[in-house]
């Protein structure tokens, strides 16, 4: 399991400067990192990626800042080792599809729809030498994309998942699932998800603390005919959710 060197899956503050000098410049005079800047926040995610999981990323400037650890946590609650994976969505770091590839040793397919994130997705793959293989969408989810005959392990997604956008910092793609709650993204996902997925394979979404979401999100996997196990988890002051679905 990966972990920085006291065993915890985290990185002290003191050691990011280290290796990012510039951080220092956004401490406070209590020594704590002012994470509400976008700079020290990508310094920050890009030295946990280095040091405690050895993933070298570049981050768009205009893009979600993926966290690494909470990323990591959710592949945790689905991958076991070697599955062969569809990502549904990598972005700009691609930095889940690259983890399941190089920690979780899977065969790795995963797409992006933004042309500027697709280039930074594969310029990021590059960097770190694994064999996942990226897919241009041109609005695709899986059906039309996807060759019917490949079938999956698990499909999974960190899904856009607001019903509208209302601060920046994110673009209207990588934000807006559509629907009522911010659903329709996700649903899609698990409707054409089922005909590539092996027996006993899942879809697992990477989701956030919002109750109405997750309730329509549930009420249509099994309507699908999935069985499902809801994972909660905390990172930092972020309560996420990943919710698996099965195919049995
Ligand atoms: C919430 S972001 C998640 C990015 C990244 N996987 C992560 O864990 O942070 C959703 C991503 O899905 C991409 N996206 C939106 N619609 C898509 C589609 N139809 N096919 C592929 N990617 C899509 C967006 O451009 C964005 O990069």
């Amino acid at each position: 399991m990966p972990s920085w060197r006291d065993g915890k899956l985290g990185l002290p503050v003191r050691e990011a400067i280290k290796i990012f000098p510039e951080l220092e410049k956004y401490l406070d005079e209590r020594g704590r990192l002012d994470l509400s800047n976008r700079r020290a926040r990508i310094l920050y995610n890009k030295a946990i990626t280095r040091v405690v999981f050895d993933i070298e990323v570049e981050y768009h400037p205009k893009g979600l800042i993926t966290t690494p650890i909470s990323r990591f946590i959710f592949l945790k609650t689905f991958l076991r080792g070697g599955e062969k994976v569809l990502e549904i969505g990598t972005g700009h770091t691609a930095m889940m599809a690259i983890m399941a590839a190089k920690l979780f040793k899977c065969d790795v397919i995963a797409t992006e729809i933004e042309d500027e994130f697709f280039e930074y997705a594969r310029a990021n793959i590059e960097r770190n030498n694994v064999g996942v293989k990226l897919i241009k969408s041109m609005g695709e989810v899986i059906e039309g994309l996807i060759l019917m005959e490949e079938k999956f392990d698990a499909i999974f997604s960190a899904p856009p998942y607001y019903e509208k956008l209302t601060k920046g910092g994110l673009t209207e793609r990588e934000g807006v699932g559509g629907g009522r709650y911010g659903e329709a993204f996700s649903i899609r996902i698990l409707e054409e998800g089922w005909q590539y997925l092996k027996k006993n394979g899942k879809v697992a979404l990477f989701l956030p603390d919002k109750p109405s979401l997750l309730e329509v999100v549930i009420k249509r996997g099994v309507e699908l005919g999935y069985t499902y196990c809801d994972i909660k988890f905390k990172v930092g002051t972020r309560c996420r959710h990943s919710l698996i679905f099965f195919k049995r």
